[in-house]
């Protein structure tokens, strides 16, 4: 009980798992809380010195993922205390500590993630009256430094706001970007900042660790770099105190390398389009007024074919580019692949096989991918090669440039495959994941282990024909391990040296020093042989790890490609046009249609004009009946502009469409687009 108080008293604000031989175990608060939370039964454990008993629960170990994704979906924290010693080796009692934190941010289960949506922990700090107000006013502004780390990729991005705007600009970010755990010092004023609903659950830490010095330090050591000017943080105090506290909480929540986090990029607020929430939900762009993907612009662009490509195209919708020179790449490169549909046929087709390869590689730098995932990152790197062969004649620079950062990094892909077998299990200590022939020991050892099972059947033969015994048979439990049944009809023929050790319903069960001899052959071969593939695949794991970098560039090159392809496919498939995207002030559409409605209308959908610029058409007053199309006209106008800046092409015969940096939206609350319902027909 006291290495149990021990982790308790570091972990205040965790429950506790605490591991005892194939069970984890929560006790006082924690098993009351726990049992109230998962529906488990309370049990309480011998009294304590004051003579009451303490109450306990448990669950069994290799259930822990799911109790766990329960538990963090209600919001808590887990600590999960193991046992650091090998039971049987230890003097006395375990050893114990806790190898790991969970919470809502970090925990990175499949059954916990959204396969097509990131998973935000967000560091943010808030530092009073520091900034110079650069309007020239003299008043010092508040800085506000908001970071942004997807564990399971290692996405990883910061930004600084100054002032009311910047305030204001902020509370927008996290109402749309929805972290899943927001970091902040205990003594910070955060309550505001954030959002009532979802409200993000919130980690409370202490102050230092937004300290700029030690955050500036964290960050270095982390991304392995000198200075941090190369990322853009150099003059950036706020973003770079609010990345720094998160990297500190995640190498001490998850005593792991987090080889995965090896960049970060700084966000200018001004490198993107504004949408702010209201104009997100009004236009639908990546849920519908139900809440759902489908219905929503998103749920009606999206064609990519795997979940790293789908993940994507969420964020460039949340933020469109302002650069005309990244516009026109991108349009260029969906623009060859509309045109060539023999290859982005065939492009898409082999990327169906392609898994999520960022997660995965996340996962081995964590410490938690599993020989599957390892077979499912090596296939993934070996379709790279035909990838390249098949985009290889296409000339667009983007789809240049991005078979140039694929990488099927040969060494791993080759390493892994000889290593691991086509079918392995899903966890090393299932055992039977490495190959034969790739380890002398363990090769050795599975030949004792077959060896002694071998002896075994030839003695099963031997003792039939000496005691005459045809059912004789040799059995194994974990109780006994190898014995000799017999049945009851049989047991006159036992010879001498046969020791009874336990009757049963049908017979009794016998041993001999010889079958026992052969027992601890296989037995202790078999548990080294375990030890030994363990081993093996942790080494492996490393190895793994150690490339990320080269495996995201690749991850990253495939998602590109997928939406490229993607948006091609969706342009040929519903007729799309591609825009023309300039610096004027001209936007004129012709033959528009909503790109969300025209689904739903079918052919009946009437396409309509627009024209707007900054010296004769510089506002439409439009008028009409109820159910007359205005909220969906107003909708077309500004999903094109969004579309056209995320490089896609747009539903219209043609369009010209200025570079916009912020759409307003503001349409009856309650109209359903999908549906065919107006505000009027809604509120009628
Ligand atoms: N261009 C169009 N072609 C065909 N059908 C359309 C078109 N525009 C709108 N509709 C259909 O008409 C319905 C009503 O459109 P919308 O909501 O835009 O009307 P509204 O003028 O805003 O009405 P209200 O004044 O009640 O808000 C849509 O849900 C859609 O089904
Ligand atoms: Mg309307």
């Amino acid at each position: 009980m006291r290495q149990y108080l021990d982790a308790k008293q570091q972990h205040r604000d965790a429950i506790v798992f605490f591991r005892m031989g194939d069970f984890y175990e929560m006790f006082y608060e924690d098993a009351l809380t726990a049992a109230r939370a998962l529906d488990l039964t309370l049990t309480s454990r011998s009294k304590n010195a004051g003579g009451s008993a303490i109450p306990m629960c448990g669950i069994p170990h290799h259930a822990a993922d799911g109790y766990l994704t329960r538990l963090v979906q209600k919001g808590f924290r887990v600590a999960i205390c193991e046992q650091v010693e090998d039971a049987k080796k230890a003097k006395g009692i375990v050893r114990r500590e806790v190898v790991r934190v969970v919470s809502p941010g970090t925990f990175t289960e499949a059954g916990y993630l959204e396969d097509r949506e990131p998973t935000f922990l967000m560091g943010l700090v808030v530092q009073r009256g520091v900034a110079r107000d650069r309007g020239g006013s003299g008043t010092d502004l508040d800085r506000y430094g908001m970071a942004l780390l997807d564990v399971s990729t290692g996405e990883f991005a910061a930004t600084e706001y100054r002032g009311d705007t910047g305030r204001q600009a902020l509370a927008d970010d996290i109402a749309v970007l929805r972290p899943r755990e927001c970091l902040v010092a205990s003594d910070s004023e955060w309550h505001s900042l954030l959002p009532d609903a979802p409200a993000p659950a919130v980690t409370a830490v202490d102050p230092w660790l937004f300290d700029l010095e030690r955050a500036r330090h964290a960050l270095t050591t982390q991304l392995d770099t000198a200075g941090l000017e190369g990322f853009g943080l150099s003059d950036r105090p706020g973003a770079t105190a609010a990345a720094g506290a998160l990297v500190h909480y995640l190498r001490e929540t998850q005593k792991a390398q987090l080889a995965h986090v090896r960049s970060i990029t700084f966000r200018e607020t001004a490198d993107a389009m504004v949408i702010d929430p209201p104009t997100l939900k009004h236009l639908e762009v990546v849920t519908s007024s139900e809440g759902t993907r489908a219905g929503s612009l998103l749920g009606e662009i999206d064609q990519t074919v795997t979940v790293m490509g789908s993940r994507l195209l969420r964020g460039w919708m949340l933020r469109p580019l302002v650069s005309l020179e990244r516009v026109h790449d991108r349009l260029d490169g969906v623009e060859e692949l509309a045109f060539r549909s023999v290859e982005r046929g065939k492009l898409r087709e082999l990327l169906k096989s392609v898994h999520d390869l960022e997660r995965l590689v996340a996962r081995a730098a964590m410490g938690t991918a599993g020989p599957r995932d390892l077979v499912a990152l090596q296939r993934t790197l070996a379709t790279v090669p035909r990838v390249r062969a098949i985009l290889d004649p296409l000339q667009a620079p983007l789809t240049g440039s991005l078979l140039a950062e694929l990488d099927e990094v040969p060494d791993i892909r080759d390493t892994v495959e000889a290593t691991l077998g086509d079918a392995p299990p899903a966890l090393a200590r299932d055992g039977g994941a490495i190959r034969d022939g790739v380890d002398p020991e363990l090769d050795e050892l599975r030949g004792i282990s077959r060896g002694g099972k071998e002896q075994i059947a030839a003695m099963e033969a031997a003792e039939r024909s000496r005691t005459g015994i045809g059912s004789l048979k040799i059995r194994f439990n974990r109780v006994f391990g190898y014995y000799i049944e017999v049945s009851k009809a049989n047991l006159h023929a036992v010879p001498d040296d046969y020791h009874r050790k336990q009757t049963i319903a049908g017979g009794e069960r016998f041993i001999t020093p010889v079958l026992k001899e052969y027992e601890q052959r296989v037995l202790g071969a078999d548990e080294r042989i375990l030890e030994r593939e363990i081993a093996l695949f942790d080494a492996l794991r490393d190895r793994v790890a150690a490339a990320a970098g080269r495996i995201q560039d690749s991850a990253r090159a495939l998602a590109n490609l997928d939406v490229l392809a993607g948006l091609a496919e969706t342009a040929a498939v519903h007729d799309y046009t591609k825009p023309h995207v300039h610096d004027g002030d001209e936007l004129l559409i012709t033959e528009g249609r909503h790109p969300v409605v025209e689904r739903h209308v079918g052919h009946g959908f009437v396409p309509n004009d627009v024209t707007l610029n900054a010296s004769s058409h510089q506002v439409i007053i439009l008028t009409g009946p109820n159910m007359g199309g205005k909220s969906t006209y107003l909708r077309q106008v500004a999903l094109s502009v969004l579309l056209a800046q995320i490089g896609s092409f747009v539903p219209a015969n043609r369009a010209k469409i200025p570079i916009t940096d912020r759409i307003f939206a503001r349409v009856g609350a309650s109209d359903n687009i999908a549906r065919g319902q107006s505000t009027f027909m809604v509120e009628m």
